[in-house]
C-alpha cells in the first residue's frame, strides 16, 4: 500500500475556510506521527474564486481537481454573492466538480456520538452508537430524466387551471449498476451488508433497480449480504430501527430524502460530513470529493464559533473511502468521540443548560490532543 496521497484542498467562503484551519492541523499530525505522506495543495472555490478570477471555478483548479487522490472542500456561497449572475454563483463551482468528476455516489453516514445521543429526536437507546451509511444515486434519475417542463394541457377541458407538469424518473442498467458496485465496495469496508431501496411495486424503474442491483450482488459480490426494501417501509424502519442497517443504495430522489431524515438521527448540522464518489480512477480509487453537509454560515462566520468536526470527519470518511486507511479514521473518529465525552462544546452543540463553548480552534486542539494521547 502506498502511503503517499494527493489531497487538493478548497476551502471556499465563510466558516468553510475556518474549519477547513482545523483539518489542517490534523493533517498535519497525521503526516509528523504516522508517517502518512500527504501532497496538500490548496486551491480557490466558490466566491473566493470568483472575487480572485471572476469565476466560481478556474479551469486550472478543475484540472488539479481531475488529477489528485481526493479532493476536500469546505463550503461555498455567502451574502456578498447573492445578487450574482446565476452562472458564476458560487455554487456553480461545487456543481461543475461533481458534474466533471463524474460523481454519481453521494455517501451521507449517519453516526451517533455516544455523548450527543440526547441531541437526537429519537430516545438514547435507539440511537446509541448508530452507524449507518446512505449511498444516494446523485447524477440521473427523476431530477434529470426527460421529457420535463410544465406544458398547457391542450386536450384536457376538465383540467382546472390548463396545466401540467412533468417529470420523468428514468434509469439506465449501467447507471444502476455503477451505483451498486459502490454501495457494496463501501459495504466490504464496513459491516458487509446492503440495503437497496426503490418502489418497485409501482415503478418499473424499480423494477429495474431492484435486478440490476441483484445481478451486481450475484455476480460480483456474492459474499456481501442484499436486502431489497420499499423506501416507504424504509422511512418507517429508519425512525423505527435504524440500528439494522449498514449500507443503504437507493435512487437520487428516495437518497435525498431519507439520507436527510437519517442524518437528523444523530443532532447537528456542525456534525455531519459526506463524500461524492465516481469511477475508479488508474490507480483504483475512485474519483472523491469530501465536503461537510453544511454551507458557509454567514451568520457565524468570522466568529470562532463554527463547529469543525463535519469537516474533520469528512476527511476521515477520505482516509477510511480513498486511501484504505481505516485505522487513521478510526483513530479520529474515536478521538471526536473521546472529546465530547469530555463535554467539549462549539457552541452549536450546547444543551438548554448552557455551560461554556469552545472555539473552533480549541476544538480542533482538543482532537488533535486527543488523537495524541490515544
Ligand atoms: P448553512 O449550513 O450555512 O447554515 C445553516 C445554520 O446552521 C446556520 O445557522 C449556521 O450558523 C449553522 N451551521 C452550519 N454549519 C455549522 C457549523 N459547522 N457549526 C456551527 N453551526 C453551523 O446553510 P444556509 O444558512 O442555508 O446557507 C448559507 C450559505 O451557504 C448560502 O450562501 C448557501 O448557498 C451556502 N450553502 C453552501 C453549501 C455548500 O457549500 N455545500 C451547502 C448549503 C448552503
Ligand atoms: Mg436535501
Amino acid at each position: 500500500m502506498s502511503d503517499s496521497y494527493s489531497l487538493l484542498i478548497l476551502p471556499g467562503d465563510g466558516i468553510g475556510r475556518e474549519v477547513m484551519a482545523e483539518v489542517r492541523k490534523v493533517i498535519d499530525w497525521l503526516g509528523a506521527n504516522r508517517g502518512l505522506t500527504f501532497r496538500v495543495e490548496e486551491g480557490l472555490v466558490g466566491g473566493a474564486s470568483y472575487d480572485a478570477h471572476g469565476t466560481p471555478l478556474t479551469d486550472e483548479v478543475m484540472a488539479r481537481a481531475q488529477a489528485v487522490d481526493a479532493v476536500l472542500l469546505g463550503a461555498v456561497g455567502g451574502p456578498a454573492y447573492d445578487d450574482l449572475d446565476f452562472s458564476v454563483k458560487p455554487e456553480r463551482g461545487l456543481l461543475r466538480l461533481r458534474k466533471e468528476m463524474d460523481l454519481f455516489a453521494n455517501l451521507r453516514p449517519a453516526q451517533c456520538f455516544d455523548a450527543l445521543a440526547d441531541f437526537s429526536s429519537l430516545k438514547r437507546e435507539v440511537v446509541a452508537g448508530l452507524d449507518i451509511l446512505i449511498v444516494r444515486e446523485l447524477t440521473s434519475g427523476v431530477y434529470f430524466g426527460e421529457p420535463r417542463g410544465i406544458h398547457a394541457d391542450d386536450n384536457n377541458p376538465d383540467n382546472e387551471g390548463g396545466r401540467v407538469g412533468v417529470n420523468t424518473q428514468r434509469y439506465t442498467s449501467g447507471e444502476i449498476r455503477r451505483v451498486a458496485r459502490a454501495a457494496f465496495e463501501l459495504a466490504k469496508k464496513r459491516g458487509n451488508r446492503v440495503c437497496s431501496m426503490e418502489k418497485a411495486n409501482v415503478m418499473e424503474s424499480g423494477i429495474l433497480w431492484r435486478e440490476e442491483v441483484q445481478w451486481v450482488h450475484d455476480n460480483e459480490y456474492p459474499e456481501v449480504e442484499l436486502s431489497h426494501m420499499y423506501a416507504d417501509n424504509g422511512a418507517m424502519q429508519l425512525v423505527r430501527r435504524p440500528q439494522q442497517f449498514d449500507v443503504i443504495v437507493t435512487d437520487n430522489l428516495f437518497g435525498d430524502i431519507l439520507s436527510d431524515a437519517a442524518a437528523m438521527l444523530t443532532g447537528s448540522l456542525g456534525m455531519l460530513p459526506s463524500a461524492s464518489l465516481g469511477a475508479p480512477m488508474a490507480n483504483g480509487r475512485p474519483k472523491a470529493l469530501y465536503e461537510p453537509v453544511h454551507g458557509s454560515a454567514p451568520d457565524i462566520a468570522g466568529q470562532g464559533k463554527a463547529n469543525p468536526i463535519a469537516c474533520i470527519l469528512s476527511f476521515a470518511m477520505c482516509l477510511r473511502y480513498s486511501f484504505d486507511r481505516a485505522a487513521e479514521a478510526d483513530a479520529i473518529e474515536a478521538a471526536v468521540e473521546r472529546v465530547l465525552a469530555d463535554g467539549v462544546r462549539t457552541a452549536d452543540l450546547m444543551g438548554p443548560d448552557g455551560g461554556t463553548a469552545v472555539t473552533t480552534g480549541q476544538m480542533g486542539d482538543r482532537i488533535v490532543a486527543a488523537l495524541a494521547a490515544a
